[in-house]
């Protein structure tokens, strides 16, 4: 089954739970806004490229930890385009969930997706109790603070970013989950895996700030020179274009070799470069050497 079925698949059934006649009409619906239909479903793809590269064994848990991760993700994006953060109208090309449902449903969402997204991990103890519970610390490590993505969003209320914590914190701890876990689901060390997911986090977000810079409102589908307009610290204005260009080329070839060996390195190797390709924006003429 290809992993974008796999991903929807796994999204659907984790969605499902939440169905009850007795829950909250609106609550119920904006969830689904959320998270469906998708954005670049980047982390579990990079998830489950890690878990086959490791043998998959256990589809079950590594299906469960994508869609997991994927939920925590798009949790993220809604509280994170509340007037309180980012006050962002759009989201994927459609109305934030608080301009579509209203503040308080879009706080309410944003902790139910968190909430479902450590469910359905906790799910996977009935069929492997140690792998769940290391994908389960992962998860939450990931997402919290100290090292997370509360930690991230944290920083902007300090009087000065340190820029290297913050983009870890905010971008790059859900691509260390995102290679750690797969690891996880399918029975291997964790710990050889964090470069990969700190260095794709890395790339990911030097192509966010260019992306951000470079492209339109309709294009993005999110508004963009945000990092300008709240005077936030990112690559382009470090770096310029050029600049920013070459460092995330390096980054990726960085990442590619950070790759631990296993079966199915060649293939994941492959997938980075695929999915760097697609989430780069095109250099404009005036910018090439
Ligand atoms: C956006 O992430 C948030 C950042 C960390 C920059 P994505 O670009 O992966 O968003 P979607 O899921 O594809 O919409
Ligand atoms: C969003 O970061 C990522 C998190 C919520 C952790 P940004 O605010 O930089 O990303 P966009 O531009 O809204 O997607
Ligand atoms: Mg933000
Ligand atoms: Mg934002």
């Amino acid at each position: 089954m290809p992993l974008s079925n796999r991903i929807e698949t796994a999204m659907g059934a984790a969605l499902a739970s939440t169905l009850a006649d007795t829950a909250p009409a609106r609550l119920t619906s904006a969830l689904t806004y959320a998270t469906q239909p998708g954005g670049a479903r980047i982390r579990p793809t990079i998830l489950l490229s890690v878990a086959l590269a490791c043998g998959d064994d256990r589809p079950e848990l590594s299906d469960a930890a994508a869609a997991a991760l994927e939920l925590m993700h798009c949790a993220s994006l809604v509280h994170d385009d509340l007037p309180c953060f980012d006050d962002a109208d759009l989201r994927r090309g459609k109305p934030s969930v608080h301009k579509a449902y209203s503040e308080p449903l879009a706080v309410l969402t944003g902790d139910s997706l968190i909430i479902l997204a450590i469910e359905t991990v906790a799910r996977t103890a009935a069929l492997d109790p140690a792998r769940a519970s290391d994908m389960l610390l992962t998860l939450t490590r990931c997402t919290g603070a100290p090292y997370g993505i509360c930690a991230g969003q944290g920083w902007e209320s300090e009087p000065q970013i340190d820029l290297s914590a913050y983009h870890k914190a905010k971008t790059a701890a859900l691509f260390v989950a995102a290679t750690q876990m797969g690891a996880i689901s399918a029975g291997h060390d964790p710990e050889p895996w964090y470069d990969l997911g700190a260095l794709i986090g890395e790339a990911f977000q030097v192509a966010d700030d260019l992306r951000d810079a470079l492209l339109d409102e309709t294009t993005l589908g999110k508004p963009v020179e945000q990092d300008h307009l709240h005077g936030r610290p990112n690559a382009v204005a470090l770096l310029g274009v050029k600049g920013a260009y070459e460092r995330l080329s390096d980054i990726l070839a960085g990442a590619i070799a950070s790759i631990p060996s296993c079966p199915g390195e060649a293939a994941l190797a492959e997938v980075v470069r695929l999915k760097a390709k697609s989430i780069m924006p095109k250099m404009p003429a005036g910018h090439r050497a």
